[in-house]
């Protein structure tokens, strides 16, 4: 079959374009004002203020054993977790700042519990890691900090030192990559440069020092995956609440290792009110249309802030899972294919196997083009029962069952002739 030509990099993607399909969780204090993990930002809420949210974090179900498991029958073979989002606080007991889970009521280390559960469930371990931070006193005010639009800018500003955020970025990058034996991921987020507002300019590279960031993270983990978005392009493309339609391309041109990021809702934070839900259907589809174009995806849970997952995202979880018990093959391993799909129709292609994802079920018949003489059985994957099929023109014709089988999205596995 077709070798796609990858641009390599120094992370080791082969696990990672094996299994396709891991979670994001974003989890911080934001889940007590449950609207939105930018909470801080749109209501430019004071530090007084937000300083309730702290006192309040009680997670009293955190149990990331059941996250593990839930994960895990959703078919997902990797994690990402929110070491710290843009807010500063640490889910992890870093000695470099006071601002963390273990001077809350929670009183431990919640990034260590995440690390254990997920990998006795045998899923590899990523840490999100926020570039920004709208805590820290020596991260200077921007466009987007919470007192962006206060009047005493300079003076806010005058003892902030973007140096010293660096190496405090520097020091936890260390810990958390120290502390918690191996890690698979890091996934900085994110850089704005050309951001602007009332003359203050947005963050990017040399701000974080990117290079010296990456090289601490590499020297201490080699071989991990790193994102591309401290503005330096390294092992992972990630486009965010959108879904491409073809293989992502680096800035000359080269195909990479991607990764879509989604929501189950419009909020990445515990929303309780966010009412835009996608349905399984539009989940599994995203999950297929990623794989389809050679890249991953990876799904978003915004946990409660007792600690556990929305019902809502639950039931999400175990209808993908429903559907990848049966169907995970058409996943795991799999890539873009070589040959062209027809309108509401996918492929996926795994060596001689090609996996046809029917989104529009069909009266009786369903022609593919380009495949005569080219397949040499072909079966539902659910069920493993035989399609028959003809062929006329170039194209093989398949003869589906009246019904369509009880399945979000049907699959049909067709093993192409050596
Ligand atoms: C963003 C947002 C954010 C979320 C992330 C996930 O850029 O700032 O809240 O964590 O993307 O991709």
């Amino acid at each position: 079959m077709t070798e796609f030509n990858v641009r390599k990099t120094p992370g080791d993607t082969a696990w990672f374009t094996q299994d396709r399909f891991g979670m994001f969780i974003h989890w911080g204090l934001y889940a007590l004002p449950a609207r939105h993990e930018w909470v801080k930002n749109f209501e430019k809420t004071s530090e007084e203020k937000y300083q309730k949210y702290f006192e309040h974090f009680n997670p009293d179900l955190y149990d990331p054993k059941e996250w593990a498991r839930a994960a895990k029958a959703a078919g997902m073979k990797y994690a990402v977790l929110t070491t710290k989002h843009h807010e500063g606080f640490c889910l992890f007991d870093s000695q470099y700042t006071d601002y963390k889970a273990t001077n809350t009521l929670a009183g431990r280390d919640l990034v260590r519990e995440y690390v254990d559960a997920f990998r006795a469930e045998g899923l590899k371990i990523g840490f999100y890691y926020s570039l920004i931070d709208w805590h820290h006193p020596d991260f200077p005010i921007d466009p987007l900090h919470p007192r962006r639009d206060d009047d005493n800018i300079e003076e806010l500003n005058k003892n902030r030192d973007v140096r010293k955020y660096a190496k405090y970025m520097r020091d936890q990058v260390t810990e958390l990559l120290t502390n918690y034996g191996k890690i698979d991921i890091l996934w900085f987020d994110f850089s704005y440069p050309n951001a602007e507002h009332r003359g203050m300019k947005g963050k990017g590279k040399d701000d974080w020092e990117a290079e010296e960031l990456i090289k601490t993270a590499r020297t201490l983990m080699p071989g991990i995956i790193i994102d591309n978005r401290t503005e330096l392009e390294q092992d992972l493309w990630t486009p965010e609440q959108v879904q491409p339609t073809e293989w992502v391309r680096d800035s000359e041109g080269n195909l990479v290792v991607w990764e879509a990021c989604q929501t189950f809702s419009g909020s990445w934070g515990y929303h309780r009110d966010e009412s835009t839900w996608k349905t399984p259907e539009m989940l599994i589809r995203m999950l297929v249309n990623t794989v389809s174009c050679g890249g991953n995806l990876l799904l978003n849970v915004g946990p409660t802030a007792r600690g556990c997952f929305d019902s809502r995202a639950s039931s999400a979880l175990a209808a993908i899972g429903e559907w990848m018990k049966y169907n995970s093959r058409s996943i795991y391993g799999c890539t873009q294919s070589e040959f062209k799909a027809p309108t509401d129709v996918r492929y996926t292609q795994n060596g001689d196997k090609l996996y046809v994802h029917v989104y529009a079920y069909p009266y009786r018949l369903l022609a593919l083009d380009s495949l005569a003489g080219k397949v040499d059985y072909a079966q539902f994957l659910h069920d493993n029962s035989e399609i028959l099929f003809s062929e006329k023109d170039g194209k093989i014709v398949l003869e589906l069952p009246y019904v369509k089988p009880d399945q979000i999205v049907p699959v049909i596995e067709l093993t192409l002739k050596k």
